[in-house]
């Protein structure tokens, strides 16, 4: 079964093809918008016109670099949720009349859903139930994941995402948008113990994070500086930043860390797989991989291309639905149905 992905939540157009019979990911491609960055956010209205601009041209692409015709394709999958609504239409309804106008199955796929299931397209796949690490600018969650359609939300952020935090913060310092990706590579030349955050919430007895008051913990650190850094040399400036963006992803890698611990000890579950945009974080998924040694514990770190968003995951993800229960999964009707609030345990 060729099942054709496609993606469309947010400001990546993403499509993607899986052969469901060898059980690999024939190839994807992706267009992520640029013109949000003048905005320091992503303009929803924008995204949608971006989204009709690219989203038939690159389905051209695929098909081109891949040998296929759209007569190959046996389904097509696209993401129903969440996400903004008007990206979220463009995708569902392009995927729709597709499968209308070949007269193949349709399903929907909870965005959630292909990133937990992400790591399902590498060559080493996790193995059912897995602990599973979502981070990424709008969810930020642990969750067991028991099989396709099975599961279970442990903890999740109560505010600010793991990645909202980070581009919120780097917005702050000056440092564009989106920013994680920048402030870590600042955090590089930043010095530890200069600054100390602190980790939100790791003494509750709970998996749930909380991280927009880091961000202002982050602000309040810059104003009460103010006035010294009027007085000192662009180099000192430049360092005190480093220093600022080293603390906070210590204090945000740390925290993910600490709350991925505890629930690896309490389910006992022996593989960790880390997925979103944040889980690109080198000091991340050093620490990850340290805890993976000290617990005994298998880390999955799917390739980055796979961690943020993409249509290759909603492909597989709409493969694997359709194989674990095609009924159940199947779209029966015509309606373009999409849910910018989707709750992912109950697709
Ligand atoms: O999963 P993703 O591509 O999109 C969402 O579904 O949100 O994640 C994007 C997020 C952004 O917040 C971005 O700043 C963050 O991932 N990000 C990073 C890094 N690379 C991307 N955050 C920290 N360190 C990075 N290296
Ligand atoms: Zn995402």
């Amino acid at each position: 079964m060729l099942v054709l992905g496609i993606e469309t939540s947010c400001d990546d157009t993403g499509i993607g093809l899986y052969d469901g019979q060898k059980g690999e990911l024939v190839a994807h491609t992706i267009y992520t918008q640029k013109t949000h960055g003048a905005f320091g956010g992503v303009v929803p209205e924008l995204a949608s016109r971006d989204h009709i601009r690219k989203i038939s041209p690159l389905l051209d692409e695929l098909l081109e670099k891949t040998g296929y015709k759209l007569s190959d394709v046996d389904a097509i999958a696209y993401t129903k949720g969440p996400g903004l609504s008007g990206a979220l239409l463009v995708g569902a309804t392009f995927a729709k009349t597709l499968s209308v106008g070949l007269g193949i199955p349709a399903v929907s796929v909870n965005h959630i859903e292909g990133h937990l299931l992400a790591p399902m397209l590498e060559e080493q796949k996790p193995k059912f139930p897995y602990l599973a690490l979502l981070v990424s600018g709008g969810h930020t969650a642990i969750v067991k994941v028991n099989s396709i359609d099975d599961y279970k939300i442990l903890g999740e952020t109560l505010d600010d995402a793991a990645g909202e935090a980070f581009d919120k913060t780097a917005k702050l310092l000056g440092l564009g948008y989106p920013g994680g990706k920048i402030l870590a590579e600042q955090a590089l030349k930043g010095r530890p113990k200069r600054f100390v955050f602190p980790r939100p919430l790791i003494n509750r007895d709970n998996y749930d994070f909380s991280f927009s008051g880091l961000k202002t913990h982050v602000l309040n650190t810059v104003n009460k500086i103010k006035s010294k850094l009027n007085t000192c040399t662009i180099q000192e400036e430049l360092q005190t930043m480093h220093d600022i963006c080293y603390e906070f992803q210590e204090a945000v890698t740390d925290t993910l860390v600490h709350k991925c611990k505890k629930a690896l000890i309490t389910t006992d579950l022996k593989h960790l797989v880390v997925t979103g945009g944040v889980g690109a974080n080198l000091c991340l998924r050093q620490k990850l991989e340290a805890l993976g040694k000290s617990q005994n514990v298998k880390t999955c770190f799917p390739k980055l291309e796979f961690c943020t968003d993409n249509g290759a995951m909603i492909a597989y993800a709409g493969f694997a639905k359709l194989k674990h229960d095609f009924d159940k999964f199947v779209e029966k009707d015509f309606a373009i149905d999409i849910n910018p609030r989707l709750n992912f345990e109950k697709i």
